[in-house]
């Protein structure tokens, strides 16, 4: 299966730094595809409001290349179709851009926005309605794991935020929050560990093979590091924050999943 690589760009951008990726990524990839014909799929997950400007550049780019193509995503959306809520954006003004993936709790909104569970189930089931793609992020903070919690806790996230839902319509996205723009990365055996325990549980919930289970890894994920993550077997792909904000540094994260 190709593995995912996906890139959180958090609230970052401009519309001259979104060039300046875009010429950097593409450079990169149009010369590697010259003798390499691998794929990947590669998603950005950017502020909503650069979708329109960002598709445009991109779908010419993309014509470019033969094998790798850039998708877009977002970071976040409300639960709900339309209506009043000041300030969010729905998964049907996406269907709009013809966008299919979206974050949903990632662990900045847990905190910030103060995003439980129920909520985070409301979204994953209201992008799933408008045909598009949950990456549900779930992870448990220093503080849980250094209590040896984390299972438990890792459990009840998942099972909360997945419940009665498709889970063949959703890819899980396992990141520590103690991990996140840190620098500090689980190791190998520790992330392997958590994949195959969340692929273990959904399966038996919901009757699935394991392999029908995607699960992402994120946190301090980098070129340099990438390689033996995406090569784990529970693990389908990664979610990059700081690292996908270069084309290049983005580039040879794709490349080092080949
Ligand atoms: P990081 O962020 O790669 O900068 O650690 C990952 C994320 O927040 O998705």
């Amino acid at each position: 299966m190709q593995k995912i690589i996906a890139g959180n760009w958090k609230m970052n951008g401009s519309k001259s730094e979104i060039n300046l990726w875009c010429k950097t990524f593409f450079q990169n990839l149009l010369e590697f595809e010259k003798n390499n014909k691998e794929n990947a799929f590669v998603l950005i997950n950017i502020p909503d409001i650069y979708i329109d400007y960002t598709d445009n550049l991109i779908n010419e780019y993309n014509k470019k290349t033969k094998y790798i193509k850039v998708n877009l995503g977002v970071q976040n959306i409300h639960q709900e179709d339309k209506g009043a809520f000041t300030g969010n954006n729905s998964s049907m003004f996406l269907k709009d851009f013809n966008i299919k993936y979206t974050l949903v709790g990632h662990s900045e909104r847990r905190i910030f926005e103060k995003e439980s569970n129920q909520t985070i189930l409301s979204k994953a089931i209201n992008a799933i309605k408008n045909q598009i793609t949950p990456i549900v992020c779930i992870g448990e903070n220093l503080e849980i794991r250094e209590n040896k919690q984390h299972l438990d806790f890792i459990k009840q996230q998942v099972l909360e935020t997945t419940n009665n839902v498709d889970l063949t319509k959703v890819i899980i996205a396992y990141e520590p929050v103690w991990a996140i723009g840190t620098g500090k990365v689980p190791t190998i055996e520790e992330i392997e560990e958590i994949g195959g325990y969340i692929k273990t549980i959904l399966s038996n919930k919901n009757n699935l093979e394991k392999e029908q289970i995607i699960i992402l890894y994120g946190g301090s994920v980098k070129s340099s590091n990438v390689k033996e993550i995406v090569n784990l077997n529970s693990i389908s792909g990664v979610l990059v924050g700081g690292a996908s904000l270069k084309g290049d540094e983005f580039f040879n994260i794709v490349k080092n999943c080949l």
